[in-house]
């Protein structure tokens, strides 16, 4: 059965488009897949991740984009009702498509500590709080993608804004298609400590992979 486009727009440069295919959906971004139901496990495995790595008391997330809310789903999963979670997204109409097709069967109940708000998250990692957890799920990849606005987040300077965005013991993580050798070592000029993991599924040439950055060493000792 072939994908139905149910939605498209224009938005921020980017073309966006939004399909189904039985009962479940995809978004494209300029004619490449940027995430799909069909495909969501690593993405699952990013949220648990932020979970783990956050304080128990009162943990303070940030999570930049919504997407179809795979992350976000596992987030809130494991993490139940404790602190806050706040996702930028900076497309009106993903949140739209979201709360209009996706969310009943991603995540149907919402949890009172998450708020789900329309912004460039590069407005929130300069907007002076100090996040236990920033979630980075916005191009495939530490390379724009969705807006070439977004080259910034992964360049040095938008690393050391990043890390100015973290409490103490904070750590960053982002989702990746691919390593970036390039990308782990200005992390790492901008004085993060840096661990990348492999996550292998059934197919080995699709690995994708989670970079966590840590703002201390210390900070990655549950970084497995
Ligand atoms: C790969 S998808 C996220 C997938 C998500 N982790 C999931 O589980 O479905 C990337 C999302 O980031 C959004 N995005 C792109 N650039 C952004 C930015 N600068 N700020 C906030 N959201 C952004 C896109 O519109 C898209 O919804």
């Amino acid at each position: 059965m072939p994908w139905t486009l149910l939605e498209s727009v224009t938005e921020n440069d980017a073309r966006l488009e939004l399909y189904s295919r039985d009962g479940i959906f995809m978004i494209r971004a300029n004619g490449l897949e940027l995430m799909s139901g069909f495909c969501h496990d690593s993405e699952m495995a990013l949220g648990q991740l932020a979970a783990q790595l956050a304080p128990a008391r009162e943990p303070r997330i940030l999570i930049g984009g919504l997407g179809l809310g795979y992350t976000v789903a596992a987030l809130t999963d494991a993490l139940g009702t404790a602190g806050t979670i706040t996702v930028a997204e900076l497309s009106g109409a993903v949140i739209a498509w979201f709360q209009r097709y996706v969310k009943p069967s991603v995540l149907p109940m919402v949890a009172g500590n998450l708020t789900i708000i329309r912004a460039d998250i590069a407005e929130l990692l300069s907007a002076g709080h100090a996040y236990d957890v920033i979630v980075l799920d916005v191009d495939n990849g530490p390379e724009p993608l969705v807006r070439a606005g977004n080259a910034a987040l992964y360049s040095q300077a938008g690393l050391a804004a990043l890390r100015a965005a973290l409490a103490a013991d904070g750590v960053a993580l982002l989702w990746s298609g691919f390593e970036s050798e390039d990308f782990a070592a200005r992390a790492r000029a901008a004085g993060f400590a840096v661990a990348c993991k492999p996550f292998s599924r059934a197919r080995p040439d699709l690995a994708h992979y989670i970079y966590a950055l840590g703002r201390s060493r210390a900070a990655l000792r549950h970084f497995a």
